[in-house]
């Protein structure tokens, strides 16, 4: 590839995130949830891009779109998986997870038909975030077999059930099974993702590459207390279910300024019957706490888990909670976060080793598949957000690295470096 031919393909890349984020529930945003229509739309656009790279397109039974490419020996048995999430947080920007399954199709049309030994799938996961219906990472856990049936009977705020939307998309809930690769055949995993946060940006750096991923809890917790007249019941015979929450929200605040690394949201609050004069009966809120070490954040868990109870319990309130998510710190695989590096050195560019606070699919292959994961610098720092961003440039310098790294891992035929770390990174 020339290097006027990457810049435009960085340019095409850009431009395909900017036509997918066009593609939303909510006109004026893009709001793109799990099995949503607007994922139709998404999934044709891509479907189109793939195939006129040379990929046979599928939809598996979770609603992932997989691309694949074959190996210039179609009996080959390695695979490489690229991917990324195709679905948002509500009133997203245009590259979270988009940038990555944008760009693994551009590494493919960087091949310009060229086969190499092993083949390539894209991967345009269904659901990363977890909004939907609470729980995240639905569409990777079903790509490594771990999408527990339980999750089926999930609702969402509409009371439409995981398995309803699925048969509502087409798909059938009782095949999830076969979304699951063969990690016997898969080479590894390689994500790209923008980094969503300010430390490659303060670096003045483009890339970073990840050397672990922070654990993360996620919580819904609800308060219940009695409704009443806001005029009439005294303040000692009230039973405020959002007083209770309010306490608790500044306990999360507090606890996670006092500890360091520590980041605790409070991100969906919801207050009923919600009148100005009514005492209110019940929140509904949810907890997201992350740190890179999983006794710190485990410590902190249930310290505010039971504050809530405390909170609670003052008012004369009932609160419970469930538990949504409960992931340990993952960290990426040695060998292949070596060959990153490496291939971002030599396609020029430095990408030091960084943790993500984010949480990203590459979680959940990890431990199934090696997986690496390169980060594009975020202007601003800005992420979740309509005014995320990214620099033709710096995702330029992504497509280099991956194109590098296709071909060091050619060069790395046997998997010698690859498969030699499995035992000690996944055990
Ligand atoms: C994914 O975007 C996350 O919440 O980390
Ligand atoms: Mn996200
Ligand atoms: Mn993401």
């Amino acid at each position: 590839m020339t290097p006027e031919n990457r810049q435009a393909a960085a340019q095409t890349a850009v431009a395909r995130c900017l036509a997918l984020a066009a593609c939303t529930e909510v006109q004026g945003e893009t709001t793109r949830l799990y099995l949503c229509d607007a994922m139709r739309e998404v999934h044709a656009l891509l479907r189109g891009w793939m195939e006129a790279a040379g990929m046979a397109v599928a939809l598996d039974a979770a609603g992932n779109l997989r691309g694949l490419y074959e190996a210039a020996d179609t009996g080959a048995r390695q695979t490489l998986l690229i991917g990324s999430h195709l679905d948002t947080v509500p009133n997203a920007g245009a590259f979270d997870g988009v940038l990555g399954v944008v760009l693994g199709v551009a590494a493919i049309e960087a091949l310009e038909g060229k086969r190499l030994p092993y083949a390539i799938e894209v991967l345009g996961f269904a659901e990363e975030e977890g909004v939907r219906f609470g729980k995240p990472f639905l569409g990777s856990l079903a790509l490594v077999g771990r999408l527990d049936e339980a999750v089926l009977a999930l609702e969402d705020r509409k009371g439409v059930s995981v398995r309803e939307a699925l048969t509502g998309y087409g798909l059938d809930a009782g095949a999830l099974g076969r979304a699951a690769i063969d990690c016997e055949r898969t080479l590894g995993y390689l994500e790209v993702h923008i980094e969503q946060g300010p430390v490659l940006e303060q670096e003045d750096a483009r890339l970073g590459v990840v050397a672990a991923i922070a654990g993360q809890t996620r919580a819904q917790l609800r308060f219940l207390g009695q409704a009443n007249h806001a005029g009439t019941t005294p303040m000692c015979l009230r039973h405020d279910a959002l007083a209770a929450a309010a306490a608790w929200v500044s306990a999360v605040e507090e606890r996670a300024r006092a500890t360091a690394g520590l980041v605790g949201t409070v991100g969906r609050f919801e207050v009923r019957p919600g009148a100005g004069n009514v005492i209110p009966a019940e929140v509904v809120a949810t907890l997201d706490l992350r740190h890179p070490d999983d006794a710190v954040r485990a410590a902190a868990a249930s310290e505010l888990l039971a504050r809530a109870m405390s909170e609670a319990e003052a008012r004369g309130v009932r609160c419970e909670y469930a538990l949504t998510l409960e992931q340990a710190a993952v960290p990426m695989h040695a060998g292949l976060t070596e060959l990153l590096q490496r291939a971002a050195w030599q396609a020029g560019h430095s990408a030091g080793l960084m943790t993500s606070g984010a949480g990203h699919d590459a979680m959940m292959l990890a431990p199934a598949v090696p997986a690496a994961m390169l980060f594009v610098r975020s202007p601003g720092g800005v992420s979740h957000h309509p005014e995320e961003t990214v620099r033709v440039a710096d995702v330029e310098a992504a497509l280099e690295t991956m194109v590098e790294f296709l071909e060091l891992l050619r060069e790395d035929e046997a998997g010698l470096e690859i498969s030699g770390e499995m035992g000690t990174q996944h055990a």
